[in-house]
């Protein structure tokens, strides 16, 4: 039986992550004003830090430690934060709601909008590299990953895929392509990275490459689904958005309950990989079933 408790362990880590966040926001003092305020106030909103949460639990589910994969947390953090403000901007998904306040847009205008977006996307890879000396191989292997889990193939060609599939009717498989490039590659590379700068074999990377792509299209299908249940107060953004833009999702595909049903399915696939890896693995247990039963 498990004595694991999510709620301080998120608690606990959610605080290392803000004060990391903030740390590397520090690097950005040069900026001018209106830029910095701006991609503070996007990154620093609270989101629920679960990519670089990840990323810890993947460093110690392999004898590493948390520290090790804090700056690689970090920085896909950045690139999901700026991936956010763009999506949300008028030519996209056009939202009012983000992390609870006012898009990024709405504050700011879109330029400013635009431009935090960018700073945070290259800022990320400032962030990753940040403390190379002494293992060097290892954060360019990092980043490597995170320019291709972010990029064309990545995360930037799953946003055009969502655009390309808006207004028309897709299969299941179509929308899980679409799934897996825009979010589950930038959660499966906070998988990796912690891994891989925890120190893993090549079987453990393997087994948390298997429980990473798992969790991150288990995450958008919940995300398809809480945009149907959720309430503005509790989600932090406008829920009815996907219907509101003819968006492709998996409630239209399956239904609330067909839906949720399918991520649990493929989650529970990604769970059984981490068998092997023991008592260690118990962290990232638990962040799979929180992916699933999250109201936010
Ligand atoms: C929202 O991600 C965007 C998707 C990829 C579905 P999160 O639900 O992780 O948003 P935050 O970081 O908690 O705000
Ligand atoms: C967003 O998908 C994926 C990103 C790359 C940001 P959604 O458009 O469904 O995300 P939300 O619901 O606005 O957070
Ligand atoms: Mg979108
Ligand atoms: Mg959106
Ligand atoms: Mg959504």
């Amino acid at each position: 039986m498990s004595t694991f408790n999510l709620e301080s362990y998120l608690e606990e880590r959610r605080g290392m992550v803000e004060r990391a966040l903030a740390h590397h926001l520090e690097g950005c003092a040069a900026a001018p004003g209106t830029l910095r305020e701006a991609m503070a106030y996007s990154l620093l909103a609270g989101g629920k830090r679960l990519r670089p949460i990840l990323a810890l639990a993947a460093s110690e589910a392999v004898g590493g430690t948390a520290e090790d994969a804090i700056d690689a947390g970090c920085a896909v953090e950045f690139i999901h934060t700026y991936s956010l403000i763009h999506d949300d901007l008028p030519a996209m998904d056009d939202d009012d709601f983000r992390r609870g306040r006012p898009t990024s847009h709405k504050k700011f205008g879109e330029a400013i909008a635009i431009l935090a977006g960018d700073a945070l996307a290259a800022e990320a890879f400032r962030v990753v590299a940040e403390r190379r000396k002494g293992r060097e191989a290892q954060v360019a292997e990092v980043s490597f990953e995170l320019a291709r889990a972010a990029g064309a193939v990545g995360m930037v060609g799953g946003q055009v895929i969502d655009i390309e599939a808006t207004g028309r009717t897709v299969t299941v498989e179509e929308l899980i392509r679409l799934h897996r490039a825009k979010t589950g590659e930038l959660l499966l590379v906070s998988v990796r990275a912690g891994a891989i700068l925890g120190g893993a074999t090549a079987d453990q990377l393997e087994r948390l490459t298997t429980y990473g792509a798992a969790l991150g299209l288990a995450f958008q299908i919940v995300d398809d689904v809480l945009d149907v249940t959720a309430d503005l107060a509790t989600l932090g953004k406008d829920p009815g958005s996907d219907r509101e833009a003819g968006k492709s999702t998996f409630v239209d595909l399956l239904g609330i309950d067909g839906a949720r049903r399918r991520a649990a399915e493929v989650m529970e696939e990604g769970l059984l990989a981490l068998a092997p890896l023991g008592a260690r693995a118990e962290a990232l247990r638990a962040l799979g079933r929180y992916t699933l039963e999250r109201d936010r």
